[in-house]
């Protein structure tokens, strides 16, 4: 269909999706509006901070697992790919196959009795076991022995792997009930925290895996209900949910489809988050179907019978160079349809995959920034956006590193922003330590993001967060490291700001032995324009064309 010419906000969000780092990075350093002093002032409240979570007797798990087991050793990247592989493999054959390709090669002993945690001693025994069963390469008696104990052994070395991923799985989820969940939440909600339940599941397959999600949101919708005994959303627990889950093509090629189906599947489920005064989250997923999640939001948000409801909530993604005009639509439906929104910004949860996708893709460009200083930069300027919008805005601010949010405290406190009126939010598993400081100091309020669900479905929000967080440059694998300075973990990243890194763009993939052959992201409004222009005068429309 040929699109209105006109430069709409929707147009302008479609056009920048590959839009250069340095200048977006250049206009994101005006938006922050931090000066020399401020930036010293946040720095130093951060780095207090990062002294006192260190101090404390008690450094989350997934801190210690991280510290051990990062991206930057051997053993780290086997248990990624362990991880992203092993619970998806259906047959015990291939796992077994899997688990020597990944577990036998690494050195696991070297973590042995490293960690202070013993949950953590107790995995690197579970993965040395295992390592040493499989490595057979060895000659000599041993070697037979091995063999045989990997012969007779097969079946123990994959229940020891698994215990060991689920035990890393027990991290990040609440309860495999929405019941277990609430019940396990009462000890953070008597310190004073809130939550946002997140039935695990998504990129549903097939029409029966969305309704089963469809349903599963549902009921924990219906359960949540009980809970919600306070006058207003920011105090009650509320839910969040991917539209992946709920569509098995939520894809833009299905953009009728997805508006007919997934529309009125979503509006349900927030008609029932309405009547029970709960905050309804929808998550942000794939730069690719950032445009499409635009038009499902605005659809449902336009229905009449979600009027006089400030619940329904929308996530921005910092990384993507797009944020500051997913804001501005943001703002203007808010605007328009006369509704007071949540949203919360993140960093972003894909990284790896959308630089992937877009080199795999031949695209000269990347749809996120490639600096993390660069995304640091951008939360902070879009946060500083967001507390300038709080008249139809409620800003939730999702982050456990602490120098964003000693950023955050700082503008809102130089912008004369009520305690009441944004919110932090934190991931079950992950900052409690930091978020428990700033609660009791400030006064600030904070919600947990708590994952519910069987083991089976958290595989994709698993490896997500051991990516994230297995990366060096990541806060949380920093802050357990104590050979790196409170004030280099509290580094300043505008002091860091600058051109995009030498990282390799689609067309350069392969040099300089060859360019790469050229793609078309055809999930991208704009190209797909282009490619259908030269046809156009072609093209016979529907209606006219004969019986
Ligand atoms: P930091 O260590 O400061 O930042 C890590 C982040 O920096 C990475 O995740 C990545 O975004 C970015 N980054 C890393 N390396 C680079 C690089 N080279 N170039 C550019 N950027 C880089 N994510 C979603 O995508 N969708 C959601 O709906 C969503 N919901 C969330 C809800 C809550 C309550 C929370 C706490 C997080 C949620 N997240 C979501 C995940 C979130 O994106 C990550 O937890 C977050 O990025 C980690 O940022 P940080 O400030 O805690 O840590
Ligand atoms: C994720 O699923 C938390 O929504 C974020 O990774």
């Amino acid at each position: 269909m040929p699109r209105d010419t006109a430069l709409t906000l929707r147009d302008a969000i479609d056009a920048a999706i590959y839009s250069d780092e340095t200048v977006a990075v250049a206009s994101l350093v005006k938006t922050a509006a931090l000066s020399d002093a401020d930036r010293a002032r946040i720095c130093d409240r951060a780095a207090a901070l990062v002294t006192q979570i260190r101090t404390s007797a008690d450094p989350g798990l997934m801190e210690v697992f991280l510290a051990e087991y990062g991206l930057s050793t051997d053993e780290g990247i086997a248990l990624m790919c362990l991880a992203e592989a092993l619970l998806r493999v259906p047959d015990a054959d291939t796992m077994d196959d899997l688990i020597e390709d990944k577990i036998a090669p690494s050195d696991w002993g070297k973590h042995l009795g490293h960690s202070a945690s013993s949950l953590v001693n107790a995995s690197t025994w579970a993965l040395m076991l295992t390592g040493r069963v499989l490595d057979d390469e060895k000659p000599g008696i041993t070697r037979h022995l091995r063999s045989a104990v990997k012969r007779l052994g097969e079946p123990v070395i994959r229940t020891a792997v698994g215990r060991a991923m689920r035990e890393m799985g027990r991290q990040f989820v609440l309860g495999e009930t929405i019941q277990k969940a609430m019940k396990r939440a009462d000890g953070m909600q008597a310190k004073g925290f809130t939550y946002s339940y997140d039935m695990l599941g998504e990129a549903a397959r097939t029409e029966a895996d969305a309704k089963y999600y469809h349903l599963a949101y549902s009921r924990a919708i219906s359960a949540i209900a009980d809970h919600c005994v306070h006058g207003s959303v920011a105090e009650n627990p509320g839910i969040s949910v991917k539209l992946s889950a709920l569509h098995p093509r939520y894809e833009v090629a299905q953009q009728a489809r997805v508006m007919e189906e997934l529309v009125p599947r979503v509006r349900a489920l927030a008609l029932l988050a309405k009547s029970a005064g709960m905050g309804f989250n929808i998550d942000a997923e794939e730069a690719d179907r950032l445009a499409l999640s635009l038009d499902v939001i605005g659809a449902v948000l336009a229905d009449p019978a979600l009027a006089k409801w400030d619940g329904f909530g929308v996530v921005v993604q910092a990384y993507g160079q797009r944020a500051p005009l997913v804001i501005d639509q943001l703002y203007q439906m808010a605007h328009d349809l006369d509704r007071k929104i949540m949203v919360r910004l993140v960093k972003g949860a894909y990284w790896d995959a959308e630089i992937k996708r877009a080199q795999v893709q031949g695209i000269d460009g990347f749809p996120v920034f490639t600096a993390k200083q660069h995304t640091d930069i951008s939360y902070i300027a879009n946060a500083r956006k967001l507390l300038g919008l709080t008249d139809r805005i409620y800003p939730q601010f999702a982050t456990h590193n602490a120098h964003t949010v000693a950023a955050v405290l700082d503008m809102a406190a130089q912008m004369r922003r009520g305690k009441d009126t944004f919110e932090f939010q934190r991931l079950h598993g992950m900052g409690e330590t930091l978020h428990t400081i700033v609660l009791g100091a400030e006064n600030t309020r904070c919600r947990i993001y708590a994952p519910v669900g069987a083991h089976e479905d958290l595989l994709a929000y698993l490896v997500r967060r051991l990516l994230e967080n297995g990366a060096n440059s990541s806060f949380v694998n920093q802050i357990v490291d104590e050979s790196v300075p409170a004030s280099v973990v509290a580094a300043c990243p505008f002091d860091a700001a600058g051109p995009r890194p030498d990282l390799p763009t689609g067309p350069a993939l392969f040099a300089p032995a060859r360019i790469n052959s050229k793609g078309w992201d055809l999930t991208h409004q704009p190209t797909l324009d282009a490619i259908e222009r030269p046809a156009r005068p072609c093209m016979t429309p529907v209606s006219s064309q004969g019986p």
